[in-house]
């Protein structure tokens, strides 16, 4: 049994593992409809328990799908339903009934310290759908997609985030320690990513590019990758910190300064970063990035099971 919490504390051969793993499922299933059942039934019998603390409408659909193709039943929680937190029950008597019923729990949470201290005291698989200090399945995915549609390994690509130093660029510049592609960000001084976060790339022996000039930054870039300005546990001043990021927007003009065959990402929901053009034009993959979740996160499940072929 293994978790899936943060892409740093997995390793690069097992990340790859998921991405094959994905590529062979999604080839297999291609003239299926979207709730037929895969051949090997792998969860079959498997109950896996999602919980969603904070809002959410691309993870909880994807997942929902992901177990039902793999032949596994899925149920949703709220919080703020169960006797955890304001009706006292202990976390560890928590953990114990959600292992006691069911096979994988899946939590999306603004604390990390409760994602660990489910880890510690469940015996199912943990996977996190989002926290404040990653969203790996978010870019695990999204490193599928740009394999996906640039037909390269992404360590050929030049990979190019423009925004917020939060939990989707957190995941992703833990890929591109694991995956060895180049990074560059872009945003404003006082917004870069977190000490912890660069001392962890420099401890691993890598080195990301931060700009504060956002055309510097997606200078012949092969993918762009935003996402919203104001996160939903950011407790900023709001008005402020979209002022601060508004030279940062991608649009057809800063798009300019990428490859001609440049492709846009985003996790969405989406604010200001970016410009309708961009979000609905040519250069954006989107929707197909959000599709391509339900095929990375089977894997991602089967990887938790042992079952990854
Ligand atoms: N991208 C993403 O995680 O979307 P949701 O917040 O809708 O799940
Ligand atoms: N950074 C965003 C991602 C949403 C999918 C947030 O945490 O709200």
């Amino acid at each position: 049994m293994k978790h899936f919490i943060n892409l740093k504390d997995i390793s690069a051969s097992d990340l790859r593992k998921i991405l094959k793993d994905a590529k062979k499922r999604k080839k297999n299933r291609k003239k299926f409809n979207t709730m037929k059942v895969d051949k090997d039934n792998p969860l079959n019998g498997k109950l896996i328990i999602q919980m969603f603390e904070k809002a959410s409408s691309r993870t909880r659909l994807s997942f929902y799908i992901a177990v039902k193709q793999l032949g596994g039943e899925t149920i949703t929680i709220k919080a703020n339903e169960l006797h955890l937190g304001k009706g006292g029950e202990s976390l560890a008597d928590t953990a114990k009934i959600l292992s006691t019923y069911g096979d994988a729990f899946l939590l999306r949470t603004d604390s990390d310290k409760k994602i660990d201290d489910f880890r510690k005291n469940l015996t199912i698989p943990i996977v996190n759908l989002l926290s404040p200090s990653s969203h790996p399945c978010q870019v695990l995915s999204d490193i599928f997609t740009i394999e996906e549609i640039k037909k390269k390994p992404v360590s050929k690509l030049n990979i190019c985030w423009i925004g917020d130093s939060n939990n989707v660029l957190n995941s992703l510049i833990a890929t591109s320690v694991k995956f060895r592609f180049n990074l560059n960000i872009g945003c404003p001084r006082n917004y870069r990513p977190q000490k912890f976060v660069l001392s962890w790339v420099k401890k691993n022996k890598r080195k990301i590019n931060i700009f504060d000039d956002p055309k510097k930054a997606v200078k012949n870039a092969d993918v762009l990758l935003s996402d919203k300005v104001v996160s939903l546990n950011d407790k900023v001043n709001k008005k402020k910190k979209i002022k601060d990021f508004k030279n940062y927007q991608i649009n057809l003009n800063l798009m300019k300064y990428a490859k001609k065959d440049a492709i846009f990402l985003h996790c969405l929901p989406r604010g200001n970063e970016v410009s309708d053009d961009i979000f609905l034009g040519k250069y954006s993959r989107v929707w197909q990035q959000a599709l391509n979740r339900v095929d990375v996160q089977k894997s991602i499940l089967l990887y938790c099971f042992g079952k990854l072929r």
